[in-house]
């Protein structure tokens, strides 16, 4: 049986667990027909407590050791960050290693440059673990999927936040607590402000769109908004309506280009997504041939991760060619349309001073912008105050009117506060 030697490069929540794998007797090698053996392993910190335990003499805080040992084949980065992952993925393969990565920064930042890299130097670069955790997503796009033409791409893809709206909605945990639980169980970035504001899943769909629809897209210019104006009366609200609330990460064809969105969505209760609780993601594909497709899993986490990660260095071990993801090249390039161009309906909570007229002027404002009320739903009032919380849920309207009416609504005199705005995630026909 032929032996693999593999360099990893970070030993943290996805490193321990794809190196305990790797040393685990699980029948892994019996199953592919190759045995990996782990040569090298570069850290930051060598007096940190490990939850795996090596063989003597693997652990350096030298990345170089790692890229530049001429008997490593495969380097596994998983250290995560722009810097310094960007330089040591360029170094390895120019050093002639194939790459297996789960670090979705550098890829959606930087991912022209490597898939260049690694078509140069005729090695693999792959990153199945980097979208949607253990739930294979990228393989099957570029094998698979690859006679359709992909129509949209829309998933819950950050299990941090989903874990965190599920308890919210579920228990109504307090924000910060359930955070906490989040990073204990190695769901959550290094800083975890990048899955709470909504960047995580921006660097997925930027590497499913360019992945499935050929966009390069710079992260700068993909619509982004967080789960931090989310709260308890929300998910009342949205519930009373019919909906549940989750963080959406989009990639759909229209007229201007690929429209590439993460924010905040109402999901109707009855639809798939609505059920995908706690660190789960699920990606719905659709392709012309194919129809949808909804896949589902765990989207965060040590053992997950790792069984992606593995997946693709048993692949590249075993000399599994075909596309891969790096095969992305090949596609014609779509050009990135403005959300602005957006349409959808929407969900508006705000609070308003309780007495009449005051509807009158709101939907006036809303009108005025060319949006059609839905319905209008008075909840909560607070009688000390004199206001209270008006829910208002639009017919589909243009992104650009709604932003141009929020303004407006936020100056009335009558609105108290423009509290939320969250759009309405369709499936089927629009009303
Ligand atoms: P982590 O726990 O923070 O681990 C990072 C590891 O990299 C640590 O071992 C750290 O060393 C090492 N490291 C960082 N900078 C280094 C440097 N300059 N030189 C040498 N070693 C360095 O991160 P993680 O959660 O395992 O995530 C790793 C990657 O997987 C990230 O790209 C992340 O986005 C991605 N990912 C994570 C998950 C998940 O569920 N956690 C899922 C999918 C993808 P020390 O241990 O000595 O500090
Ligand atoms: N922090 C990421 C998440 C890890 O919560 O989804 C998986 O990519």
């Amino acid at each position: 049986m032929r032996t693999v030697r593999i360099g990893l490069l970070g030993l943290g929540v996805v490193g321990s667990a794809v190196a305990k794998a790797m040393l685990d007797d699980r029948g892994m090698a019996d199953r592919s027909g190759v045995r990996l053996e782990l040569a090298k392993v570069a850290v930051r910190d060598l007096s940190k407590r490990r939850v795996v335990n090596l063989p003597a003499g693997l652990l350096t805080t030298d990345p170089a050791e790692v890229v530049n040992d001429p008997n490593i084949e495969v380097v596994v980065e998983l250290m995560g960050g722009e810097h310094p992952a960007f330089d040591l993925i360029s170094s390895a393969l120019s050093s002639g290693k194939h790459v297996v990565t789960a670090n979705k920064e550098v890829l959606a930042k930087r991912g022209d440059a490597l898939l260049a890299a690694a078509a140069e130097a005729g090695k693999r670069l792959v990153y199945e673990a980097s979208v949607g955790g253990g739930i294979p997503i990228l393989n099957p796009i570029s094998d698979d999927l690859l006679a359709n033409r992909i129509e949209s791409v829309r998933a819950i893809i950050n299990g941090t936040t989903n874990y965190i709206l599920t308890r919210m909605s579920s228990e109504g945990a307090a924000y910060d607590a359930v955070l906490a639980d989040a990073q204990q169980l190695g769901y959550a970035e290094a800083d975890p402000t990048a899955d709470v504001d909504g960047f995580d899943a921006l660097y997925k769909i930027a590497i499913l769109g360019r992945l499935a629809f050929g966009a390069s897209a710079p992260v700068d210019v993909i619509h982004r908004e967080g789960i931090g104006r989310i709260d308890a009366r929300d998910f009342r609200y949205a519930d009373e309506l019919g909906f549940t609330i989750k963080l959406i990460a989009a990639a759909q064809r229209t007229a201007d280009g690929l429209l590439l969105r993460v924010h905040p969505s109402l999901i109707p209760l009855d639809v798939p997504m609505a059920s995908v609780n706690g660190a789960m993601n699920m990606v719905e594909v659709v392709g012309d041939l194919v129809g949808p497709l909804w896949l589902q899993g765990a989207g965060a986490g040590p053992s997950p991760t790792a069984s992606a990660v593995l997946g693709d260095v048993l692949r590249v071990a075993r000399g599994i060619d075909g596309p891969g993801p790096s095969g992305s090249a090949s596609i014609a390039a779509i050009p990135v349309a403005p959300m602005s161009g957006h349409v959808c309906q929407y969900y508006i909570r705000l609070t308003a001073a309780d007495r009449p007229g005051v509807l009158a002027r709101i939907a006036k404002v809303l009108g005025d912008a060319a949006i059609s009320i839905r319905s209008v739903i008075q909840m909560d009032t607070d009688a000390t105050s004199g206001s209270a919380d008006l829910v208002i849920m639009t017919h589909s309207a243009l992104e650009a009117n709604m932003q141009e009416a929020a303004s407006r609504l936020r100056g009335l005199d009558v609105v108290v506060e423009l509290d939320n705005l969250i759009r309405v995630e369709s499936y089927g026909p629009t009303a």
